[in-house]
């Protein structure tokens, strides 16, 4: 068998494994990440499946903003919005395409939830297109009417949307 030990007694092939492992995270959004996060959730606002954000709106609350970094790069994105009453929705979960199956979508799950949890959050909304990824994360489907108004009233208009979506809810 090959000695895969090196100078210094360092094993070459872990250590290569190491330096090419991808690093995957999710960290709380800074106003830097903006303009990336525009992006990441522009491909999914294009094809109606994501609501548009502004970059004002995204700015105004950066601290309820999530990202999931993959080798430097901003992937993916969360957030958190916080009605009171412990009311909570979690918004624009996206990750781009080629970083998909890597567990950040879920990461950006539970840290919005972690989060939602901090601030005395009992019921956490989700109105996606994508009730399959929610259902996996233990939300479970809602009739429309159980929305409550609050949440309606927050978005564009239900009946301006484009193919609406499911309201799914998690109990904390
Ligand atoms: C949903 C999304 C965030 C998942 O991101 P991700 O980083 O790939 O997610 P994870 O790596 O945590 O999970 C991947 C797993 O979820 C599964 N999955 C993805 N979409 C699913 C769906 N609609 N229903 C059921 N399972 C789904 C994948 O098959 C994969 O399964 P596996 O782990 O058994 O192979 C990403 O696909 C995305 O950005 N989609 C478009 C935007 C969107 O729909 N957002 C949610 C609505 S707001």
């Amino acid at each position: 068998m090959t000695d895969r030990t090196g100078p210094g007694g360092l094993r070459m092939a872990g250590t290569i494994a190491a330096l090419t492992a991808d690093s995957s995270y999710v960290r709380h959004a800074r106003r830097r990440d903006v303009d990336r996060i525009l992006e990441v959730i522009g491909t999914y606002v294009a094809r109606h499946v994501l609501l548009a954000r502004t970059r004002d709106e995204v700015l105004d609350e950066i601290a309820s903003w999530w990202v999931g970094d993959l080798n430097g790069e901003v992937v993916g994105c969360a957030a958190l919005r916080d009605f009171g009453a412990g009311l909570g929705e979690l918004r624009s979960l996206s990750v781009v395409a080629a970083a998909h199956g890597r567990g950040l979508g879920e990461s950006l799950v539970h840290a919005v939830v972690r989060e939602a949890r901090r601030r005395a959050i009992t019921r956490l909304f989700a109105i996606t297109r994508n009730p399959g990824y929610f259902a996996r994360h233990g939300f479970i489907e809602l009739s429309i009417d159980e929305v409550p108004e609050i949440l309606h009233a927050d978005r564009v208009p239900w009946s301006r949307r484009s193919g609406a979506g499911h309201a799914m809810a998690l109990d904390l």
